[in-house]
């Protein structure tokens, strides 16, 4: 059984993931208690001693607003700390299975839908962060999968924590009668994340790129 590391492992998608996937696995968690990502040196350090075949890494500030506010920090979260994941990985032989978004995208002129190689152009610091490591991993590893996802959605169940997105925005404001504040005129995908999750094994051994 291969043994994979998780990164941010009690989040939305790695926690979906996990529970799906426990025998499928043995599997290392990587909570923000054994490294912040905030302090690159120590996701070094935590790495120094697991060892693994494959790393997922969720880890990330993906709160678009935050990252916009502060930039130097949303990089050493999302572009600094990678790199250290990045560079476990290269001394391990370990396959890399990497957390992008489709925001990478949001800042073309024309619209998509967009051919896998053709160059990202994103307008918020989180979308810049996500290409950043993009290309950091294709420079720097052989072997590693770039998921561009799109926007995650599901309700929250007993163990995992749905991230926030719009069916779950509506459902509580629905169920807190709370008026709530929507983003209108935002086109983006959607992808059921218990799809995600099903589909688990089958995308760790996707080809690389
Ligand atoms: N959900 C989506 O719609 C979506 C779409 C596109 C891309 N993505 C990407 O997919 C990945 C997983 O998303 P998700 O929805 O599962 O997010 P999530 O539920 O917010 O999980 C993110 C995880 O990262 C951890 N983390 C954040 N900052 C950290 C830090 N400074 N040090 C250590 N750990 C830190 C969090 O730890 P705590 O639990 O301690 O806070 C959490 O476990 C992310 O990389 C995200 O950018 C998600």
């Amino acid at each position: 059984m291969k043994t994979i590391l998780v990164t941010g492992a009690n989040g939305y998608l790695a926690s979906y993931c996990r529970m799906l996937n426990s025998d499928k696995f043995h599997w290392i968690c990587m909570t923000r208690k054994d490294a912040d990502l905030s302090d690159p040196e120590s996701v070094k350090k935590f790495l120094e001693t697991a060892k693994f075949d494959l790393c997922f890494h969720t880890a990330a500030n993906a709160t678009t607003a935050l990252c916009e506010e502060n930039p130097d920090l949303a990089h050493k979260i999302n572009v600094e700390s990678t790199q250290m994941i990045i560079d476990a990985c290269r001394k391990q032989n370990a396959r890399l299975i990497f957390s992008g978004t489709e925001q990478s995208f949001n800042g073309k002129v024309e619209h998509g839908p967009f051919q896998e190689d053709e160059p990202m152009n994103a307008v918020t610091v989180y979308g810049q962060n996500k290409a950043e490591c993009e290309g950091l991993i294709e420079s720097q590893l052989t072997d590693y999968v770039s998921l561009r996802y799109s926007w995650m959605m599901g309700l929250s169940f007993p163990g995992i924590k749905a991230s926030p997105n719009i069916i779950a925005n509506v459902m509580n404001a629905l169920l807190h009668d709370k008026p709530t504040l929507f983003t209108c005129n935002e086109k983006r995908c959607m992808t059921y994340a218990k799809h995600l999750a099903e589909q688990f094994v089958q995308i760790t051994e996707l080809p690389t790129g």
